[in-house]
């Protein structure tokens, strides 16, 4: 009898134990997607987001190499392929929307498995809109590209979590970002090989609409595929960048007014995009970054900021403002980083990147409009 009960109870315990060891690997899968509750960032664009995928293709545009990447802690201040000094945009927002880990590169070989739910990167030093944007670099990913780059972690979604959970994580829990469209005039349409640009054939109305239309196919597109939270940023008064005002001979405060002109004539066609989109594809929340006047503002008033500079390119060579050679191993280096706008002749530096990704995230209509990415990620 004291047998069949010490058998009956170990069989009990037994029991128990495989039924906890359940419970605890169903609450373990659990928590694992409550985690994911947290948002993914599937970010597309060009060298303002590249988070290395430029580093896989045998291109021109390429930022691995040093001193770029010099204050990014989770590399130990070596070169990501980020083309800046420490995290883009698209890092800080993601890491203050509560991802556990930065969007890998697509094209990174170690970027599979689970790592796809935490966001990917398909953004390309070098790309715009268009295909023939950027071609100067020999490679790059286009728009296009990256979309159809998607469409393949798209499938691998569906793979990992069922279609119909797949579906409902990327509608409610991904927010889907596109920094694009500067390339189309810096590195196509502006281009002084006019031979390789547009503009002997096309006026810029001409230009700027059909990059519109292709925009409008390409956010359609990311619709298609269940982007239903998207933020949208518009083209930075690129007149003002370090390599325009060196290779126009301009003085310390002044910009390039065609190129500007140009961004603010494209950002107003976009934002009537936008609207547009807001009301044909149901369910769908395009925010519209107002990039242009935040980076105007920060380089207009760049001592109220805390900075030194915003004229001169903290890494590079060349001219009046070190905007001609891109930052290298060669590079002259400005002495603190934190002061100065640019951090090479293109892009921000991460003292610049964190204050325009605070207003994204935080601030209010006149910059981020119809609401914050805080909101939007909350939706
Ligand atoms: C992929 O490899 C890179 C470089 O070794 C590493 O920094 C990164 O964390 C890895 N990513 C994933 C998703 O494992
Ligand atoms: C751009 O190139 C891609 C890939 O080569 C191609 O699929 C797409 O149709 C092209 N788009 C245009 C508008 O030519
Ligand atoms: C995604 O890829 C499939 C083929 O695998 C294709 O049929 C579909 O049109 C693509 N979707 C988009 C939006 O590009």
């Amino acid at each position: 009898m004291a047998m069949m009960r010490s058998i009956a109870s170990e069989s009990c315990a037994i029991l128990l134990l495989v039924l906890v060891m359940v419970l605890c690997s169903c609450g373990w899968i659990e928590a694992a997607d409550d985690d994911l509750g947290l948002g993914a960032s599937y970010i597309f664009g060009d060298s303002l987001v590249d988070a290395g995928n430029n580093n896989y293709l045998p291109t021109l545009s390429k930022a691995n190499i040093k001193p770029n990447g010099i204050d990014f802690k989770a590399s130990g201040g070596n070169p990501t392929g980020r083309y800046t000094n420490g995290r883009t945009i698209g890092d800080i927002v993601g890491e203050e929307l509560g991802q556990p880990h930065f969007a890998a590169p697509f094209l990174a070989p170690n970027t599979t498995g689970r790592a796809i739910l935490y966001g990917v990167n398909y953004a390309s030093g070098g790309g715009g809109v268009m295909n023939s944007t950027g071609r100067i670099f020999v490679n790059r990913l286009s728009m296009d590209i990256q979309i159809d780059y998607f469409n393949i972690t798209r499938k691998q979604i569906d793979k990992l979590l069922g279609p119909s959970k797949a579906r409902e994580y990327i509608m409610k829990k991904s927010i889907f970002s596109v920094t694009v469209g500067a390339n189309d005039f810096l590195n196509n349409y502006l281009l002084p090989v006019l031979s390789i640009g547009a503009r002997i054939s096309q006026t810029p109305d001409q230009f700027i609409d059909d990059v519109i239309t292709h925009l409008r196919g390409q956010l359609t597109r990311l619709y298609q595929l269940d982007a239903r939270k998207f933020v949208i940023g518009n083209v930075g008064p690129i007149g003002c960048i370090p390599y325009q005002k060196t290779i126009n001979q301009l003085d310390e405060n002044q910009c390039v007014d065609l190129a500007n002109e140009l961004a603010i004539q494209y950002n107003g066609r976009l934002k009537d995009l936008l609207t547009e989109l807001n009301e044909n594809l149901p369910g769908a929340t395009f925010v519209h970054a107002n990039v242009f006047d935040l980076v105007s503002d920060l380089i207009k008033n760049y001592a109220k900021y805390g900075f030194k500079s915003a004229s001169r390119a903290c890494c590079g060579n060349g001219g009046q403002f070190q905007g001609i050679i891109p930052c290298g191993p060669t590079s002259t280096m400005c002495e603190d980083r934190s002061k100065y706008v640019f951090w090479d002749p293109y892009h921000p530096s991460e003292a610049a990147n964190l204050i325009i990704a605070k207003q994204l995230l935080d601030g209010d209509t006149d910059i981020i409009s119809p609401m914050n990415l805080r909101q939007l990620r909350d939706l």
